[in-house]
């Protein structure tokens, strides 16, 4: 197995051991052991003739120098909203995403639509696909910009020289974990080699003003070697996800230097790649159906934007075996808290049997907002009672079973407004904004499900339906 040249010296004696030790094991000397400088070349901001700039001293804050930091849009429009504009000359934007979510065509597109912008030239190197298959990829995309540069190499220094050649305004390198430096001796993907290759080329992108995006595969459960350890290293942090099963993709900012993070792109998969989604709430709530228990709406914000969502929730007799929570695209530990406040608080029976909880359309939807909706759904699954179709809900329910106050209520019931709502069940206290819809107002879950009617006996045969929604 090969094994990094990198290992520790004796400060005193000049003994070298391959790991750390509090002593020396040649001179007996305590605290001498320094870890080794990298082998081979030193980096060279990266081969570029072009100076990186030296650190100016210390002044005061309000003389510090100012920089004019504009950001070109890349002409992908969802990818500028999330960018706050577009990509900052001399940035470095780390993508990160599960394989085959999208992360190749999504750059790809971004590179080919930049070249028609200010932008000028765009160098993507793919270090995972041969020029074909990326050349074939962007055929069916319908875009060949001769102004957009492919390379395939895993040798950073190889794509370093290229870079320099075609001087690029934007440079993809797609992945930071298949490209590797060859004067690392680890190998390609492992956590040093990673680490290194992202700090050249964040040296190179500031030297040189490119525009850098480093696209890095991340794992479900988090990561391998992989993006998790880039994100200080990097000015932007761009998360792509969705479920795969769903042409649904979101673009999320974890981290922006230039910008609000927390803003959301929409795209959606297609056979000719990503189109941007102008409303979404409308696509999401499209095969919503009137009349059927365990379904709830709400407005979700992400970022700035308001998504109307839905939320289903699922209660069947778990039959004596260990009940079973099955959550897709909602927080799991909030739905353990819900379950628990629906049993303590609301007496709904619902902690030995199997609840299943899920998003609609494979959003993910993680604010405390979505748990009144949360618990709505599975208190309207449970007793098998519809809640009122053209109602929407959002709070956040402490363990006290109390329903608290979310960001931004106004923006949200005006975006259930757009869409034909015209009922909100909402926490105490809610601005009502200009939106028109009729709030019913509750202190806590239980208050909520009162208001919704669930908590009330069942309807008897030949009684009015339920479905007529009770709200
Ligand atoms: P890709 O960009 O290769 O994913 P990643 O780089 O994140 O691994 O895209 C993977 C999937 O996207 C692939 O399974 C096919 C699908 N796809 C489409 O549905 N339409 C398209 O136009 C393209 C290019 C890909
Ligand atoms: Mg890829």
């Amino acid at each position: 197995m090969a094994r990094s040249s990198r290992g520790y010296s004796c400060a005193s004696c000049g003994a070298r051991s391959p790991r750390w030790a509090g002593r020396c094991a040649a001179c007996g000397e305590w605290n001498a052991l320094v870890e080794d400088e990298p082998p081979g070349p030193p980096p060279r901001a990266a081969l570029s003739s072009r100076a990186v700039p030296r650190p100016e001293g210390p002044s005061p804050l309000s003389e510090a120098p100012l920089r004019a930091v504009e950001a070109a849009p890349t002409g992908l429009g969802e990818l500028d909203r999330v960018l706050s504009g577009g990509l900052v000359p001399g940035s470095v934007t780390l993508l990160g995403g599960e394989p085959g979510i999208g992360k190749s065509t999504l750059v790809l597109q971004a590179a080919t639509a930049a070249c028609s912008g200010e932008r000028g030239r765009c160098l993507v190197v793919t270090a995972e696909e041969s020029v074909e298959q990326v050349r074939r990829r962007a055929e069916r995309l319908g875009s060949l910009p001769g102004d957009c540069y492919l390379f395939s190499t895993g040798d950073l220094m190889a794509a370093l020289e290229a870079a320099d050649k075609v001087a690029p305004g934007l440079l993809v390198i797609d992945s930071i974990q298949a490209i590797a430096d060859g004067s690392v001796s680890s190998p390609a993907g492992s956590a040093t080699q990673v680490r290194e290759c992202a700090q050249l080329l964040a040296q190179y992108a500031k030297a040189t003003g490119t525009a850098t995006i480093l696209v890095g595969h991340v794992t479900k459960e988090g990561s391998l070697a992989g993006p998790r350890t880039l994100e200080h290293l990097v000015d932007t942090v761009l998360y792509f996800e969705g479920d795969r099963h769903h042409a649904l993709r979101s673009l999320v900012a974890v981290k922006h230097r230039y910008g609000a993070a927390g803003e959301m792109g929409l795209f959606e998969m297609r056979e000719d790649g990503l189109s941007s989604l102008d409303d979404p709430s409308a696509l999401l709530l499209a095969d919503r159906q009137a009349g059927l228990p365990g379904s709830a709406a709400m407005p979700a914000l992400e970022g700035r934007r308001p998504l109307l969502v839905e939320l289903q929730g699922l209660v069947a007799p778990a039959h004596g075996q260990q009940p079973r929570r099955v959550v897709q695209g909602a927080s799991s530990s909030r739905v353990a808290i819900l379950l628990a406040v629906l049993e303590r608080c609301c007496d709904l029976p619902v902690g030995a049997a199997d609840v299943f909880v899920s998003t609609v359309g494979g959003i993910k939807v993680s604010e405390p907002a979505a748990d009144l909706a949360i618990g709505l759904a599975v208190a309207s699954s449970l007793r098998g009672r519809p809640l009122a179709f053209d109602a929407i809900c959002f709070g956040e329910v402490g363990l006290g079973g109390e329903l608290r106050q979310v960001s931004r209520p106004e923006r949200r019931l005006a975006e259930a407004a757009r869409l034909g709502f015209r009922r909100a069940v909402v926490p105490r206290n809610t601005p009502a904004g200009q939106s028109g819809l009729e709030l019913e107002e509750a202190g806590s879950l239980a208050e909520a499900i009162a208001a919704v009617g669930l908590l009330a006996p069942l309807a008897v045969a030949g009684e009015p339906s339920a479905a007529a929604g009770a709200l």
